[in-house]
């Protein structure tokens, strides 16, 4: 577990190191970033000056009340919106300097998104859903379906993968939404509230999934409005206003911040 970012407790990698040789390295970076939004002559600044630094290896989960920022901050970090103003840094490499079909591969590949409300393909097996980021990287069919299968083992639906979304249950479809984060191997997975249209004992056990598939090659941002799942993340970061107002264990955080 890594506790804070400030001290990386690095015991499920062996000496510390990473998975390119190197010390425990940032997966993300992000430096006084902003973002604003134009509504008629109003400018929201949905974020306002955010810095961030997230390691390989780390889970961090990001709360805040309504309108604080969170989901614009999940969209930054995936490439879907660039910052007003400010760096961000994607293993090592500065995103506003890549080009659009750069970008589309980086989204592609290095990052994996799961959205509340799933967002998978109704007319399409759980199989298929999960086997098409490879479609779009261009990966042969065989293979494709073999990662796909894996994958859904990894989740724990093997005997579910030629069902059809309305055949599973509410947690059955986001860990299949999860499979198909995975299935590029990405270094960033993002989670906008994962839980959200979940009961409280399916909720936690797509947290424990995603504490299972802690990897020392990735790194897990998760946002929630669930104050109790926040308290067990190992490092928690708040948003106020577009800002970082917390970042380190939850059990430190103000109560104020937690609620949404
Ligand atoms: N496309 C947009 N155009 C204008 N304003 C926007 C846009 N997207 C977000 N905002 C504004 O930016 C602020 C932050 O929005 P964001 O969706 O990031 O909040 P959030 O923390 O995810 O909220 P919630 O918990 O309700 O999902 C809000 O004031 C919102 O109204
Ligand atoms: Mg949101």
């Amino acid at each position: 577990m890594l506790g804070s970012p400030d001290a990386p407790d690095a015991s499920h990698v062996p000496n510390g190191i990473g998975p390119t040789g190197g010390p425990l390295r940032p997966c993300v970076e992000l430096t006084g970033v902003e973002r604003h939004y134009r509504l008629g002559d109003e400018v929201v600044r949905a974020l306002d000056g955010v810095d961030l630094s997230v390691r390989y290896g780390e889970h961090v989960a990001v709360v805040g009340i309504s309108g604080s920022g969170k989901s614009t901050l999940l969209q930054i970090l995936g490439c879907i919106e660039s910052p007003t103003a400010g760096r961000y840094r994607l293993d090592g490499a500065d995103v506003g300097e890549l080009s659009e079909s750069r970008l589309a591969e980086v989204r592609n590949r290095r990052i994996g998104f799961v959205f509340q409300s799933f967002h998978l393909l109704p007319r399409a097996t759980a199989t298929r859903n999960v086997e098409l980021p490879l479609v779009y990287a261009g990966v042969a069919p065989r293979e494709r379906r073999a990662r796909a299968l894996e994958a859904l083992s990894e989740v724990g639906l093997s005997d579910r993968a030629r069902h059809h979304p309305e055949q599973l249950s509410g947690g059955q479809r986001q860990r299949v939404a999860i499979a198909r984060a995975l299935v590029t191997d990405p270094a960033l997975l993002l989670a906008d509230e994962p839980t959200g249209n979940l009961d409280a004992r399916t909720g936690a056990e797509v947290l424990d999934l995603f504490d299972s598939l802690r990897s020392p090659e990735r790194a897990l941002i998760m946002v929630t409005h669930d104050s109790a799942l926040a308290r067990r993340a190992q490092r928690l970061v708040a948003l106020r206003g577009g800002r970082v107002a917390y970042d380190g264990d939850p059990a430190g955080c103000p109560e104020d911040l937690l609620h949404a």
